[in-house]
């Protein structure tokens, strides 16, 4: 037997005794996205950690939605098979320059993206995803918004909105390292083949793109597209499950250099051994939790 088939039926073995799931994102390693119980985008993860009914959840994604689920979850044990996967976008904002800034702009709501430390959600009022960002903040009652942390995700939130929507200005390496000149050679290269993007791109790539949408959004696009070919400016983990679904489809990362590091950094091997020996666990203080939990609650609330 093989070490990755070896490792795999270790981890059918684990996830019995131990009464666990495996939640995935669409970025992480092909050979984790096969044992997944569930793939999906940040708001179908959050939705799976609330309500499912395993022991423990074992979350291959990065540090803020393992978090998530410790905090829609606080009976549950959440493992994050590498504790050091953060995401740096979320690192972009931190409790005291969010009081700072909703000090210099009274009255306005404080949306943030789930991409944010628990301490950040327990000072907003409501989270969002990529899937939802201009359903939530559409859904408020003021007329001006703070949105944290990601401006290219809020400059593309306030095309689509008529409220004031004030950005934090944090980013995702990743995508935004995406220019414009790229995405046109590559435009160029493959005339006809549909663009479908992560509004985690700068604005003028979004721009340019055919379709802007969450990971699971641009997934959708793809099956129900009846184009062969498509351009694709996300990260490139998103490809494996892609292409599975749709077999006779062609597939161009928009850059090769589409690839997060931190999502890449759990592995197989990791994510057994987190089962194994039940560590490293993620958990969150409880007055940081009771508040935190108010933002999530009220983003799964929006249908
Ligand atoms: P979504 O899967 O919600 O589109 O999120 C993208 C992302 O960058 C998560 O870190
Ligand atoms: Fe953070 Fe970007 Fe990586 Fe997502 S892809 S975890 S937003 S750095």
């Amino acid at each position: 037997m093989s070490t990755v088939d070896a490792l795999k039926q270790r981890l059918q073995e684990l996830k019995k005794e131990r009464r666990a799931i495996v939640l995935a994102h669409y970025y992480q390693r092909d050979e984790i996205q096969d044992v997944a119980d569930y793939i999906g985008d940040s708001f179908g993860l959050s939705q799976q950690a609330a309500a499912t009914d395993a022991e423990v959840i074992v979350f291959c994604g990065v540090h803020f939605m393992a978090e998530s689920a410790a905090i829609l979850s606080p009976e549950k044990i959440v493992l994050l098979p590498e504790p050091r996967a953060g995401c740096p976008m979320a690192d972009m904002i931190d409790i005291g320059g969010l009081r700072a800034f909703k000090a210099q702009h009274p009255g306005a709501a404080i949306v943030s993206y789930v991409n944010t430390s628990a301490a950040v959600k327990a000072e907003s009022d409501i989270c969002c995803t990529s899937s939802n960002a201009v359903k939530v903040v559409n859904s408020l009652d003021t007329d001006k918004v703070i949105f944290t942390p990601d401006r290219n995700l809020g400059r593309y939130v306030a095309q689509h909105t008529d409220k004031e929507i004030i950005v934090w200005e944090g980013y995702c390496h990743t995508h935004d390292h995406l220019t414009l000149e790229q995405f046109e050679r590559i435009k160029a290269e493959h005339p006809g083949a549909p663009t479908v993007v992560h509004p985690e791109c700068r604005p003028e790539v979004s721009a340019a793109a055919d379709h802007v949408s969450s990971t699971a959004g641009i997934l959708k696009f793809v099956r129900e597209s009846d184009a062969t070919e498509f351009i694709i400016g996300t990260e490139g983990g998103i490809l494996h499950v892609m292409q599975q679904q749709n077999p006779g489809k062609k597939f161009y990362l928009a850059s090769p250099d589409l690839i997060c590091p931190n999502m890449k950094a759990n592995t197989l091997e990791k994510t057994v051994h987190a089962l194994e020996v039940m560590q490293p666990r993620i958990t969150v203080p409880e007055d940081i939790r009771n508040k935190a939990v108010r933002a999530l609650d009220r983003m799964l609330a929006i249908k």
